[in-house]
């Protein structure tokens, strides 16, 4: 089965085509974050216009790049939830009408479930050249899902069969990535830039707290990055009303990479706390990293040194934002699941994933 999978839920414009759930025959991504850079961060009205301008022809050329017309997809599928409200509705738009046009079943997908799928593409023509993993992840699967928007454990014991074991309770830890690279003046999106600015430092010149919550399983984000923020007032020599945009200008390249590097400490221990905790709670087959900040590679030496089994992970590519991962969930749900009405399709901005997927599809 080859499914056109459809990405817009935030800064990310992609088109893909993936058959079976596992093997990739394009992934098309245009990203905004040149643009929302000069800003800081992702400015939701941009956004859409944005994702606008490039939809048909990414799509198109997801298309042309499979080798493939309208004539070999079986089905589309499209993320409806969750992400930035007119970011979502464009990608909506677009696969409602394309769905009646072309006479072809329409799947909704969650986009953080979806971010879980990357890890099962496992295929791919000769011409993407991506690194994937060797096999599968087998079920009881236990994945950390980590990304601007969300930071979660979920265990899933088949496709769609799920629990969420923890949360955020406030920031996500993408997030904190983001806000605490703005604190040091480092560019938009924050993961790379602190990893980058990490490499020079000195992880363990800060102590900087780790949240302590009555659920093992729950995150909490928002104390670190205050704890950074006072860190760095106190570090220039100011008081802690000092405004924060005036740090960036006085903290030094030194102090810059220790923070860096003693934040990324921290808040990468952090998940791995929590997951070596559910991991011996729960003894899974396998264990998978997704999302934005899986692409953290002082994520993946951490785990590897703490956790005993071998890990296998998804490209760079996948990891953030993509089209390829929808279209891999997508056809398990195919599966179980009849297509949506194109007419009755509708986004949900927030939308969890505290229910198993059959039950809310
Ligand atoms: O999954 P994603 O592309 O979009 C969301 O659904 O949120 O994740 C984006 C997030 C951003 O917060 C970005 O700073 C973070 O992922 N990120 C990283 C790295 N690359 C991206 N965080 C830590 N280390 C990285 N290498
Ligand atoms: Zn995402």
């Amino acid at each position: 089965m080859k499914i056109l999978a459809i990405e817009s839920s935030c800064d990310e414009t992609a088109a893909a085509v993936v058959e079976d759930g596992r093997k990739l025959h394009s992934n098309v991504i245009v990203s905004q974050i040149d643009i929302h850079a000069m800003y800081g961060g992702v400015v939701p009205e941009v956004a859409a216009r944005s994702h606008i301008e490039v939809i048909n022809p990414v799509i198109n050329q997801a298309l042309t790049d499979a080798n493939m017309a309208w004539d070999d997809i079986d089905a589309i599928a499209v993320t409806y939830a969750p992400g930035l409200i007119g970011s979502l509705l464009v990608g909506t738009l677009a696969v409602r009408t394309l769905a009646v046009i072309h006479n072809k079943p329409l799947y909704p997908i969650h986009h953080v479930e979806a971010h879980v799928y990357a890890n099962f593409i496992t295929e791919q023509v000769d011409s993407l050249s991506l690194t994937l993993p060797y096999a599968q992840p087998e079920f009881p699967m236990l994945a950390l899902i980590v990304s601007g928007g969300h930071s979660q454990l979920v265990l899933f014991r088949d496709h769609g069969d799920y629990e969420l074991l923890g949360q955020t309770q406030d920031d996500a830890v993408g997030e904190a990535f983001d806000k605490v690279a703005k604190i040091l003046g480092l560019s938009y999106p924050g993961g790379p830039s602190i990893t980058k600015a990490a490499l020079d430092g000195d992880a363990f010149k800060y102590t900087l707290p780790k949240a302590k919550l009555a659920d093992p399983y729950n995150f909490s984000f928002s104390g670190l990055k205050t704890a950074v923020l006072r860190a760095v007032q106190h570090d220039v020599g100011v008081d802690f009303t000092f405004p924060s945009h005036e740090l960036p200008a006085r903290v030094t390249d030194v102090q810059r990479a220790d923070f860096a590097a003693s934040f990324q400490r921290i808040a990468i221990e952090t998940l791995v706390d929590k997951a070596e905790r559910a991991y011996r709670d729960y003894s899974p087959k396998s264990v998978v990293i997704a999302g934005g900040v899986a692409a953290n590679q002082e994520l993946r030496r951490q785990l590897s040194e703490r956790l005993p089994l071998a890990i296998e992970y998804a490209p760079m590519q996948l990891c953030t934002d993509n089209a390829a991962m929808i279209g891999a969930l997508a056809y398990y749900y195919a599966q179980k699941v009849d297509p949506t009405d194109p007419s009755d399709l509708e986004v949900i901005p927030s939308l969890s994933m505290t229910k198993t997927a059959w039950a809310t599809a």
